[in-house]
């Protein structure tokens, strides 16, 4: 490795892998003493959009956390931001350009949360100019850590993580989610569902985003897709799918990049039957 590769990596004897490790580490755990206890439950963009004090107090810690240790790098946290798309989409915009920005899901599965359903996790990712370097997933519940490095493979456990093998669809089996707008992106995504389900074994939908990515990359799930999401929400799950060998685009096969809101991420092997299942439904969220 050059001494300009290892300046983006580390900072003195810090390493970011090692700030995101412990910072997500340190929110899940806490999330996990709130579960059950949240005292507050308000509304964001649709009535099945929820956010509680843990979210915005685990994201207070994670901030204050990487704040801490890089005072100098900018920060985009779910909770920092105005609630529906077009906030979404402006506030990448404005930070994509940073020379480092932590992307940051403080619970991402905040439904799970509050009906204790136990599959949510903490998403933290690091973008050096625009490209996720670092990407941490951590589900409190499981005591489960998936983690990846840009070149340097994902690990869960520390033990390296691989995407799996099936090749066909029939093979499969692969998740989407339930997107909170319910008059835009959910009809969309319904209409994937329906034209999925006859091809593959089956489908899962667990209700995190980030989680679903992390077991495309571990392997548990053949694929992932699911239109509407947010950076916070994929960052550090792309990166995990990257690195375990497999593949991430958005739903028109086109390369991911943090702007990417509908995602498809799979083992490779699946990828383009996938993404043509997609696009034969006019379920891409793109217009055709
Ligand atoms: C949600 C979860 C869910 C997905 C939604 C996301 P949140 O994130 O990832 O699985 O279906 O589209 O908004 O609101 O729990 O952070
Ligand atoms: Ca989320
Ligand atoms: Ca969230």
């Amino acid at each position: 490795m050059s001494n300009d590769q290892k300046e983006i990596y580390t900072i003195g004897s810090k390493s970011y892998t090692a700030v995101a490790i412990n910072t997500a580490a340190k929110a899940g755990e806490w999330i996990k003493l709130k579960l059950g206890a949240h005292a507050r439950l308000d509304l964001k963009s649709s009535s099945q959009d929820l956010v509680t004090e843990v979210d915005r107090g685990s994201e207070a810690l994670i901030r204050n956390l990487i704040k801490t240790h890089f005072p100098d790098h900018a920060f985009l946290g779910e909770e920092g931001v105005g609630s529906g798309p077009e906030a979404s989409v402006k506030a990448l915009q404005e930070a994509i350009g940073e020379d480092y920005l932590w992307i940051v899901d403080p619970i991402d599965g905040t439904t799970n949360f509050v009906h204790g359903f136990p599959f949510f996790s903490v998403s933290i990712a690091l973008a050096h100019r625009g490209e996720v370097i670092v990407g941490v997933v951590y589900d409190p519940i499981h005591d489960e850590l998936f983690v990846a490095e840009k070149g340097k493979g994902a690990y869960l456990k520390g033990k390296p993580m691989r995407v799996s093998a099936e090749a066909r669809l029939s093979d499969s089996l692969v998740a989407t989610g339930f997107p909170a707008g319910t008059h835009t992106t959910l009809p969309v995504n319904m209409k994937g569902l329906q034209s999925i389900a006859p091809h593959v074994r089956n489908i899962r939908v667990v209700g995190s985003a980030a989680l679903h990515m992390a077991y495309v990359a571990a392997g548990r799930l053949s694929g992932f897709w699911e239109i509407g999401l947010n950076s916070w929400d994929l960052a550090a799950g792309a990166l995990l799918v990257k690195e375990a060998g497999g593949e991430v685009t958005d739903t028109m096969g086109r390369s991911y990049s943090l702007p990417v809101r509908h995602v498809l991420a799979t083992n490779g092997g699946i990828h383009r039957e996938l993404q043509l299942q997609l696009a034969a439904a006019d379920a891409t969220g793109y217009e055709a």
